[in-house]
């Protein structure tokens, strides 16, 4: 039976773990070659094996996204093994964790990693893409935000910041790349039960909980899920846009 993303080469960033990994999985089932790339080698290699154990094909490239030559080195070697990349799916980011404080009392270098990882890998890895999606007319891109870029978040006033950035982003490129066919989008989702939220400081998270309405965290399927929705064909009117997936905690 045919699948929706067959014939299709599918990159996911940060896909050792969490929503990547769950939404790189996701992709293979649905039919896609897929190329996961990521800083962390061992859970990278579990990932392949979960690909490959459901059928799919799969290129693992360690390769710290933060470093724009390695970003290049990747994108060439993407090219060279799988083809053309029709989906990217940008998923790196991450807050200050257990260095994550109040704004006040911030440390300037944290805000530089903060917005980095979360903002600037997504610009990177677009930039190798958006070339040949322009000339392919064909593409989609889906960028993961978070809903602490509309509610906002005490505590990670940086990482809010570098998500809004994705926002404005993501419809900026949606409108350079509409005429030639290709879809941005970005999702916010709001907690996800991944290592991430469990190394934010105990006050932060507990309050991050404590506002969902539905009274737990979002899985990183329910996250994988928009996003193979937001990649395949049945989205193709859709641009520009920010799905937000968060049981409910803030509207959009
Ligand atoms: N978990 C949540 O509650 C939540 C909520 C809203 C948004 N998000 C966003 O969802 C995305 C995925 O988060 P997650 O919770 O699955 O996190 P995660 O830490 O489980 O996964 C992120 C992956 O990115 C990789 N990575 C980090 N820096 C990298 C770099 N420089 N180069 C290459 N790979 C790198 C990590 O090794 C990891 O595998 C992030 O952008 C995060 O900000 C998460």
């Amino acid at each position: 039976m045919a699948k929706r993303f067959d014939g299709k080469v599918a990159v996911v960033t940060g896909g050792a773990n969490g929503i990547g990994r769950a939404s790189a999985i996701r992709f293979a089932q649905d039919g896609a070659r897929v190329a996961v790339l990521d800083i962390e080698d061992g859970p990278l290699a579990d990932t392949v094996a979960a690909i490959r154990d459901v059928g799919g094909e799969v290129v693992a490239i360690a390769c710290d996204l933060m470093n724009r030559e390695q970003v290049e080195g990747a994108f060439a070697k993407i090219v060279q093994d799988l083809g053309p990349v029709d989906i990217l799916l940008n998923n790196v980011g991450q807050t200050a964790r257990e260095r994550a404080s109040e704004f006040w009392c911030s440390d300037p270098a944290i805000w530089d990693f903060v917005v980095g990882v979360s903002l600037m890998t997504t610009l990177s890895c677009s930039r190798q893409v958006v070339p040949s999606m322009r000339e392919r007319k064909t593409g989609k891109i889906v960028n993961i935000a978070s809903d602490s870029a509309i509610a906002g978040d005490h505590g990670i006033a940086d990482y809010a910041a570098a998500k809004a950035g994705v926002m404005g982003f993501t419809r900026s490129l949606a409108q350079e790349l509409a005429e030639f066919g290709v879809n941005v989008n970005s999702i916010c989702p709001g907690g996800t039960n991944t290592r991430g939220p469990r190394r934010l400081p105990k006050e932060t998270f507990d309050r991050a909980l404590a506002a969902i309405p539905m009274g737990h965290m979002c899985e990183p399927e329910d996250i994988a899920n928009g996003v193979a929705f937001l990649a395949s064909d049945e989205a193709r009117f859709i641009t520009g846009q920010t799905l937000v997936i968060n049981g409910g905690r803030v509207f959009y």
